[in-house]
Formats: structure tokens, C-alpha cells, sequence
């Protein structure tokens, strides 16, 4: 892979400042460097504003604060030298060809040999950027799009061109995938690639439509977004986000570098309404709103929307159409109903999907990366191709069936909807995926052996083990992989079943080890409420505390199976999926993992072990960081400092994080919380995450010896009387309520060791029986019920 660890960003904007903070995340050095401003005291200022604002980002643009220290920061006129060092630059400053054209000309004046440089522009061609500059430069020279916000948004379009080295394409694609966790499409060298040039038209077809048909904006983001599996914020919910204001300078540059009869130009209209709203500062969601805006009157507040036809706010209504229940089934029901907004779903939906077939080969070299564009850069569960084989019925292939309304709507028939025929764009066969390349043509979709979904092991195959909530299934190699399948992979008596069953599978079998993961966008969001909700408004609490006991021989099973276990999480991993990795041997998780022991928002305390291992584990990092110490004070006194752990500070730390039901905002924040190890593996490409677990579990499985039981010494009745103290300054100063106070209770009871002293050895079982009484005796009171109640009516925690 090529090598860089040093890369220099110009331009401190929206796009180059967060760039600079996911590379920085990515664990690279960073040289931001921007103009001076005319007359400005500091002439670092803007790239000074810009890591003051990466502090504060909300959501965070760093993964950890620390990660700012990677950043150096300057001036295009006092340290351009400073990219002397870098071996890829990006420029990421106003989309103005002229502008960027005289900047990359300073740049081949100090840029080392063969070093990179990309540009980040939304629209601009290569032959327009690179025109007249050196050959070495235009042999350098290539696109990487990012998409906004980069932190969170995979997709990086790529576009190379003959004019480059040979080995660019392949080396950047694997650097940007592997290092930089994203997913690359590589686009051709046309105006405004592939993402933003079919959602631009989208978008600007929706508006034009929803105008010109009188459709409110409600209306239109319900049927524009999860009956195609779009985002929830639909299009004009879409503008919003990413600014209202940044939709006519994007359509004024494809304006201007489109073909003629590019069906953009005969779409677009500069309509009175947005400039009007972008004048007046209603430019989104960074402005005072939008298309929809908060307004306030005193504690209230009300989303409103805007009439298209008035410019006029009015509270946004909600919408309840049947036909989007229906299009559930198919969606082609949603597009040949007679409804009006069926209509205008229909007028959007076809011109949309006729103009995204027409860029291959225009934009891309294949339909999957089309799709795979979409996907990636606009969050849509289906590309349009996907989309277009989704509109098929039993006796008419979706293709057939949009060919016949593009001649309704009196368009051309763009040539891949005609070549594929009564075909489909994919099919299964066996275990691939086969894509449409041309008249009778297939090829298999490849799959990377470092970045395979659960989804392509199962294709073709059968579970090993299954049941309502999760399965089991041979990733290959020896390695079996279990998925929780139940409703947002909540964890419930069937999942701890499958475990149980899949453990004593991987003994019989001679599996090497086990993997648990999936390919859901959370991981897991703890115990099934529900389910404790009902025992508990039965009273049985004989059956909670089976539940219970289930639980903890579940996790010290899989502690201590004679095998590995690797978690593989991504996303949220709450409550019980937390615990899931605190008992792995390791854990392999993407960046993006939010996890914490969230129990006391439900009126609980973690009851399968979250107590007890978080325990385990703080102890070790104790004794870790007094070792060091102590080596240290060897050294310079020849004393030995300290003989036996000082527990107090790790109960306090695991006493704050599961009183405040503290979630990790991410995986490099999990390590310091002690859910993750130093040792475990944080994977920057969430695609990536099962590969490398199964990788980690092949290389634990020879020898592998299952770890020796922990034994914890904790002071009792002194630790609880010091955590007393903290809940009660909590409760004067307003920040607990009184139920917060006895559930904290019960929590300082179990983590103090509860009646014991710190000359005794507390062994784990011990510690989870405590775990175990505490958590039933919370459950039977009437304020964690209410608080159960509540979190399932409402989805928020109670503060009662
Ligand atoms: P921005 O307006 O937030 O930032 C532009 C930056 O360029 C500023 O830091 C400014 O000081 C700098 N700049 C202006 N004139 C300069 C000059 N003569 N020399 C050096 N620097 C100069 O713009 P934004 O949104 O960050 O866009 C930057 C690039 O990224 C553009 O090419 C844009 O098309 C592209 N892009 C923008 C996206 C977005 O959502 N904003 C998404 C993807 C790409």
C-alpha cells in the first residue's frame, strides 16, 4: 500500500476543516494551511478558526480531542514550504477554478516528486482543473470527493485519468478504503460525478414538481423517502441539512459544465422562493431554517413548514397516507395509484431514475457503482438500479416497465433500461451477486476478502443454527459467525439460548472460534425491554431472576468457552451488547462504535456481568498504571512504590460511567472507558469489521487458553460511604432525582463489594450475585417500572 502519513489540506472551510479532523482521526499528520485575510492580526486566522470550531463540532468532527494535536496549522503565503513534507495534498478551497488553478501552482513549486494531489470540488472536471499545469503535476493530479460530513459520510468518489501514473487509481483506492474507512466509487471525468449530479437533479425535479402540483413539502418528503428507502428527511428535509444556499451554486457550476442536452438544464430553474429564502437567511438548518424551521413561543416549541406556494410558516402537519403503507409490498404501487401525491411521487421518481440509467456509461463505468454511490452519499437503502429491479412485478421486470412510462412521459429510453429488457439489473446465483455489464451480460460482483458482509456468507447458504432472534453461520476458514435478527437486535431469552447452542456447536465440531456481528447499522441496543416489562408487570419475579441467572452463564460461558470469542460491533452497543464486549477475548470494532452500560435510564443496573467485568477490567488498568509507577519510582528511588491496588479511583470511574449511563461518542472513547482494550482492534471502514474479527479470531485459535478467573478486592463499606457522599452533593445540586438516588444506591453497593473489607478476595461469581440481587431489587420497585414504561412508550429515559 502506498505510504502516507503526512498530508496537507488547504483551505479551512466547512469541507477542508473537517477533513483535516477525519484524517487526523485516521491517525495521520495534517498541515492545514488558508489565505490571510486582508488585514488580519493573525495570520493563521482562518485555519486558527478552523480548529477552534473542530473543538466544539456538534456532532463531533474529532474522534478524540486529542487527535487536534496531529494538526499543523498556517498560511498558504508564510508556509507553503510546509507541504514539502506530505505525500498527498488536498486542496479544498472555494469552488472557483480560477482560484484553485492559481493555488496549484504555488503548490508544484514546493510539492516533493510523485507526491499527490487531489481536489476536493463537487463539479469541476480534471481536464479543466489540471489544463496547461506541468506534466509532472497532471500525472499527480486527481478528484477525491468527499461527502459531508466526511467524519460520517463513506462515500470518497475518485476520478483518475490517463494522464495519471498508472498505479495512482489502485493504491489510492486501497489507501482511502483501509485508512481512511471509506468506500470508494471511481467516477469518470464529468461534471458533478455520480452522487451529488443524480441528487441535484432529484432534488430540483422534486421542487420544481412539488411547486408547479401544489404538493406541501410534508407530503413530499413522505412519499419521496421510505417508500424508496431514502432517509426520513426526504428531499426537502435533505435541502435543510445541507444547506439551502449551497443548492444554486452547485446547479450553477453543472450548468455550466454540463452538455446542452444534459436533462439537468431542461429541469433547473432558479426558482423566486429559494433565492428569496436564502436572502433572508433561511438557508437550512445552519440558518435560521428552512423548509422547515423550529419555532419557539416560550417552552414550546413546534416544527413548522413552509407553504411553497406563500412562502408562509405553518405547523408541519403529519402524514398518514395508506398508499405508503402499501408501497411496503411494492413500491410500484405507490408510483400507478391514483393519488396526487402518487402522482408527484411518479413524476420525480421516473425522469429520476431514466436520468441515473443514462450515466453508465457516461459517469461509470458500471451500474453497481451508480448505485453503490447513492448508497454511500446519499444514505438511500437502494440505488436506482436496485430500485428499478424493485418496481418488478410477477410478469413485468421493473426495466420493461419504466421503458413503457419513460414513452408515456414522451423521454427517450435510455439504453440500459432497453438493453437489459425483461431482464433484471442483478441476480443472485449461488453465493454472488450477478450485475447487468450489457445486452445478455453479467458479472459477478466482486467481493474483497478483507471487506465481506454477513450478507455475502449467506447468500446461497443455510444457518448452522437458527431461531427467532438470532442465528449462526460458517464464515469459512473454521470460523462460525453469530447474528442477533431480532427487532433492533435486542437481546431477549432466544438470543441467550442461540449462544448457548452455538457454543456447544463450535466444542462438538471443532470449530476454531467464534465471531458475533452482524451487518445491521447497530450492533445491539441491549436487553428487550419488553420482554422484562411484561415479567415484571406480572410480578414474576421468579422468571426475572432466571432471566438474570440465564444471562450471567451466558456471558461466563462465553468468557470462558475453550475457544475464541471476538465481538465485531459497529454502531450502537448498548446495555447488553456493551457487556457482549467486555466478555470477548477481543473485540474488533469500527470507529464509529457507541457504546456504554446505559441500564439506569430503565431504573436498572447492568445484570449480566457489566458490573463485574467493568470492575475486572479498571482493576487491571489500575494495576497497569501503578506498575508503571512503581517501575518509575525504582528507577529513581530503587523503592518499590506500591504492593497492593488502590481500588477507589477505578470504583469511582466505573461508578461515574454507569451512573450517568455513559456511551462512548466513539471507539477510541470506549478504549479510555475500559469497554475496549488497548489491545482491541478499531477498524476506520465499517465493511471491514467482520473480516478483521474473523482474521483475529484465526490468529487467537492456536493454543488458545481461555482466560483464568479474576479475583477483586474491594473495599466495602469505606468505598460505598465515599460514593454516598458524591450521590448526595449530586442530589443537592439538583442534578439527581430521587429515584437516580436509589438506583445509584444499589449500584455504589455492588461496585464497593457490598458487606466485605478489603482484605478479603471477592470472587467474580460473587460479585454477580450481588449484581443480581441488586438489579431485582430495583425492578420491583414502582419508579424503574414507570421508568421501563416510559422508555418504551417514548424512546427517552424518565427522570423521575
Ligand atoms: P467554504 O466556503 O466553507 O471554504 C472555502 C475555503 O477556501 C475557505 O477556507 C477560504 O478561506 C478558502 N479560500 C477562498 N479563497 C481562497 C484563495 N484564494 N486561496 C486559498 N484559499 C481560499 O467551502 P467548502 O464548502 O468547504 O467547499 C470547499 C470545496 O469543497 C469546494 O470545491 C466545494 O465544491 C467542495 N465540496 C463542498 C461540500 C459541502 O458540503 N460544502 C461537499 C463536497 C465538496
Amino acid at each position: 500500500m502506498i505510504t502516507i502519513t503526512k498530508v496537507g489540506v488547504i483551505g479551512s472551510g466547512i469541507m477542508g476543516s473537517q477533513i483535516v479532523a477525519h484524517l487526523a482521526n485516521a491517525g495521520l499528520d495534517v498541515v492545514l494551511l488558508d489565505m490571510v485575510p486582508e488585514g488580519a492580526a493573525q495570520r493563521d486566522q482562518l485555519a486558527l478558526q478552523a480548529l477552534e470550531r473542530m473543538k466544539k463540532a456538534n456532532p463531533a468532527v474529532l474522534t478524540h480531542p486529542r487527535n487536534i494535536k496531529r494538526i499543523t496549522i498556517g498560511n498558504i503565503e508564510d508556509d507553503i514550504e510546509l507541504l514539502k513534507s506530505c505525500q498527498w495534498i488536498v486542496e479544498a478551497v472555494v469552488e472557483d477554478i480560477e482560484v484553485k488553478r492559481t493555488l496549484y501552482k504555488k503548490i508544484d513549486r514546493v510539492r516533493r516528486p510523485n507526491s499527490i494531489v487531489s481536489s476536493n470540488t463537487s463539479t469541476i472536471p480534471v481536464k479543466a482543473l489540471v489544463e496547461g499545469m506541468t506534466k509532472p503535476f497532471q500525472q499527480d493530479f486527481i478528484i477525491t470527493h468527499f461527502f459531508n460530513p466526511p467524519r460520517y459520510m463513506p462515500l470518497l468518489e475518485m476520478v483518475t485519468t490517463n494522464r495519471n501514473r498508472k498505479e495512482i487509481e489502485a493504491e489510492m483506492e486501497e489507501f482511502a478504503e483501509k485508512i481512511l474507512g471509506k468506500g470508494v466509487v471511481h467516477c469518470k471525468d464529468t461534471p458533478g460525478f455520480i452522487a451529488n449530479r443524480i441528487g441535484s437533479f432529484w432534488m430540483t425535479l422534486a421542487l420544481r414538481k412539488a411547486i408547479e402540483m401544489d404538493i406541501s413539502v410534508e407530503v413530499a418528503d413522505a412519499v419521496l423517502s421510505k417508500p424508496f428507502g431514502v432517509p426520513k428527511t426526504g428531499v426537502f428535509g435533505l435541502m435543510d441539512l445541507v444547506g439551502i444556499d449551497l443548492m444554486p451554486k452547485i446547479a450553477k457550476s453543472l450548468l455550466e459544465y454540463l452538455p446542452d442536452n444534459d436533462h439537468f438544464h431542461r429541469v433547473y430553474e432558479n426558482f423566486p422562493l429559494v433565492t428569496n429564502m436564502i436572502e433572508t437567511g433561511y438557508i437550512g438548518r445552519k440558518g435560521k431554517g428552512g423548509f422547515y424551521r423550529l419555532h419557539t413561543d416560550g417552552d414550546i416549541k413546534e416544527k413548522e413548514a413552509v407553504n411553497l406556494q406563500t412562502g408562509e410558516y405553518a405547523p408541519a402537519k403529519k402524514v398518514n397516507m395508506e398508499i405508503i403503507d402499501q408501497a411496503k409490498k411494492n413500491v410500484r404501487l405507490l408510483l400507478t395509484s391514483d393519488e396526487k401525491a402518487s402522482r408527484f411521487a411518479y413524476e420525480v421518481m421516473i425522469p429520476t431514475l431514466a436520468y441515473a440509467s443514462r450515466l453508465v456509461p457516461e459517469a461509470a463505468d458500471s451500474i453497481d457503482a451508480i448505485d453503490k454511490a447513492m448508497r454511500l452519499g446519499y444514505n438511500w437503502k437502494w440505488g436506482p438500479f436496485q430500485l428499478i429491479d424493485k418496481l418488478s412485478t410477477d410478469t413485468q421486470s421493473g426495466a420493461a416497465w419504466l421503458a413503457e412510462q419513460c414513452t408515456l412521459l414522451g423521454m427517450a429510453v435510455p439504453e440500459n433500461i432497453s438493453a437489459v429488457g425483461t431482464g433484471h439489473f442483478y441476480h443472485d446465483e449461488g453465493r454472488d451477486i450477478m450485475v447487468f455489464s450489457g445486452p445478455e451480460q453479467y458479472h459477478v460482483q466482486p467481493v474483497p476478502d478483507y471487506g465481506w458482509t454477513l450478507a455475502d456468507k449467506k447468500r446461497g447458504a443455510k444457518p448452522l443454527l437458527k431461531n427467532g432472534s438470532a442465528s449462526l453461520w460458517d464464515v469459512g476458514d473454521g470460523v462460525v459467525c453469530l447474528e442477533f435478527t431480532s427487532k433492533m437486535n435486542s437481546l431477549d431469552p432466544m438470543v441467550l439460548e442461540l449462544i448457548q447452542k452455538s457454543i456447544a456447536l463450535v466444542k462438538d465440531q471443532q470449530y476454531k472460534g467464534l465471531i458475533i456481528g452482524n451487518d445491521s447499522d447497530n450492533f445491539c441496543v441491549g436487553a428487550n425491554i419488553g420482554v422484562l416489562l411484561f415479567t415484571a408487570n406480572v410480578a414474576a419475579w421468579k422468571m426475572v431472576d432466571d432471566v438474570i441467572k440465564q444471562g450471567q452463564s451466558t456471558y461466563q460461558s462465553l468468557k470462558y468457552a475453550p475457544f475464541p470469542v471476538v465481538t465485531a460491533a459497529s454502531g450502537m452497543a448498548l446495555g447488553g451488547g456493551c457487556e457482549m464486549l467486555l466478555h470477548s477475548d477481543a473485540a474488533v470494532v469500527h470507529m464509529e462504535t457507541y457504546t456504554g452500560l446505559v441500564e439506569v435510564g430503565v431504573g436498572i443496573i447492568p445484570g449480566w456481568g457489566g458490573c463485574t467485568e467493568m470492575l475486572v477490567r479498571h482493576q487491571k488498568m489500575r494495576l497497569k498504571e501503578q506498575s508503571t509507577a512503581a517501575a518509575l519510582g525504582r528507577m529513581f528511588s530503587r523503592i518499590s512504590l506500591v504492593k497492593t491496588v488502590n481500588m477507589m479511583p477505578a470504583i469511582t470511574k466505573v461508578f461515574e460511567y454507569i451512573a450517568t449511563a455513559k456511551v462512548s461518542t466513539s471507539a477510541e472513547e470506549a478504549k479510555e472507558m475500559g469497554i475496549l482494550r488497548d489491545s482491541d482492534k478499531i477498524v476506520m471502514n465499517r465493511q471491514h469489521v467482520l473480516a478483521e474479527a474473523k482474521a483475529k479470531c484465526l490468529a487467537l485459535a492456536p493454543n488458545y487458553k481461555a482466560p483464568e478467573p479474576d479475583t477483586l478486592s474491594l473495599p466495602g463499606k469505606t468505598a460505598r460511604t465515599a460514593l454516598h457522599m458524591g450521590i448526595q452533593q449530586f442530589e443537592r445540586r439538583g442534578k439527581a432525582t430521587p429515584h437516580d438516588v436509589v438506583v445509584s444506591k444499589a449500584l455504589a453497593y455492588v461496585l464497593s463489594g457490598g458487606d466485605t473489607d478489603i482484605t478479603k478476595q471477592l470472587s467474580e461469581q460473587q460479585v454477580l450475585d450481588l449484581e443480581r440481587a441488586a438489579f431485582l431489587e430495583l425492578i420491583q420497585t414502582p419508579a424503574s417500572l414507570a421508568r421501563l414504561e416510559h422508555m418504551l412508550d417514548v424512546g427517552k429515559p424518565l427522570r423521575n
